[in-house]
């Protein structure tokens, strides 16, 4: 469904963050994108739907290849598209819904949106979503009065409410506590399956990674070193894709972590 082909993205500051990735997604599949500071995890995400773009090579989503779209094809494309950020990049001053609702800008056109006149049938799907993630009773409050993960199912809203094929999400648990962070991990991998979406998920924690996907791809100095099951990433593998760390440290303190919500 979605297929990288020889993508490459080299910065006007010389910076090579992507050389010529090869990568298939099918359908309905979702996988982790680990990596360290600066492997181009970031920037892969960002060169498919083109926040960046991409220097060379072919991003096909189907039959489309993206980097050869003009504004009005781009638009439409990114209809099929969710993005969802470590940061929610919510907007604070607006409630809990209309954040959701904005989710819609890609359909409902300027003047509609402007004047935040949304189809009903857009305000009922923006409430079972909301119910779905459990912030129903929040649909009036704004969103600089939430949690960092009540914030983050916002964003998950927003992105679902347009209704894509595919997830591209960077991060999405960086703010957050551990315990939540599992949470939204557990939510976004529910919900593709419920959904049927394929998601390339962004995060530098590796155990939360191998807890929820059934693919990781592991990228380093913008090329990809491993790719299979999250089973597969043993120590040596870690150690290929992270350089030296201590990564047993890393497993036990979350073991630590599961103990101690396990207790709670
Ligand atoms: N706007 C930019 N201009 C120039 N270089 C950039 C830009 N954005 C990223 N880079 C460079 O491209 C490389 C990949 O960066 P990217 O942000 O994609 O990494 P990342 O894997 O997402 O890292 P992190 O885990 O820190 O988010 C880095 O060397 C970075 O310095
Ligand atoms: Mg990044």
């Amino acid at each position: 469904m979605l297929r990288l082909q020889e993508l490459t993205k080299t910065y006007k500051t010389g910076d090579q963050a992507l050389k010529a990735i090869n990568l298939d997604v099918p359908k309905g599949q979702v996988l982790a994108l680990i990596g360290p500071s600066g492997a181009g995890k970031s920037t892969m995400i960002r060169c498919i739907n083109r926040l960046v773009e991409p220097t060379s090579g072919a991003v096909m989503l189907d039959d489309t290849d993206l980097t050869k779209l003009g504004s009005g094809g781009l638009r439409k494309a990114r209809r099929e598209m969710g993005m969802i950020f470590q940061e929610y990049a919510l907007v604070e001053r607006l409630t809990v819904m209309e954040n959701v609702l904005s989710g819609r800008l890609g359909y409902v056109g300027f003047w509609r949106s402007f004047l935040r006149r949304y189809p009903q049938s857009d305000v009922d799907e923006a409430f079972r979503l909301l119910d779905r993630v459990g912030l129903l009773h929040m649909a009036d409050k704004r969103a600089d009065e939430l949690s960092g993960g009540q914030r983050q199912r916002v964003g998950i809203c927003r992105a679902l409410i347009q209704n894509p094929k595919l997830l591209l999400v960077d991060e999405p648990t960086a703010s957050l506590d551990p315990k939540t962070s599992r949470q939204i991990m557990r939510l976004i991998t529910e919900l593709c399956q419920e959904r049927g979406l394929a998601a390339i998920i962004n995060i530098h924690d590796v155990a939360l990674a191998q807890m929820f996907v059934p693919r990781v791809v592991g990228l380093r100095f913008g090329e990809i070193v491993y790719d299979g099951l999250p089973t597969g990433l043993t120590p040596d593998k870690l150690t290929e894709i992270y350089g030296e760390e201590d990564w047993e440290a890393t497993i036990e303190k979350v073991d630590e972590d599961e103990e101690i919500e396990a207790a709670e």
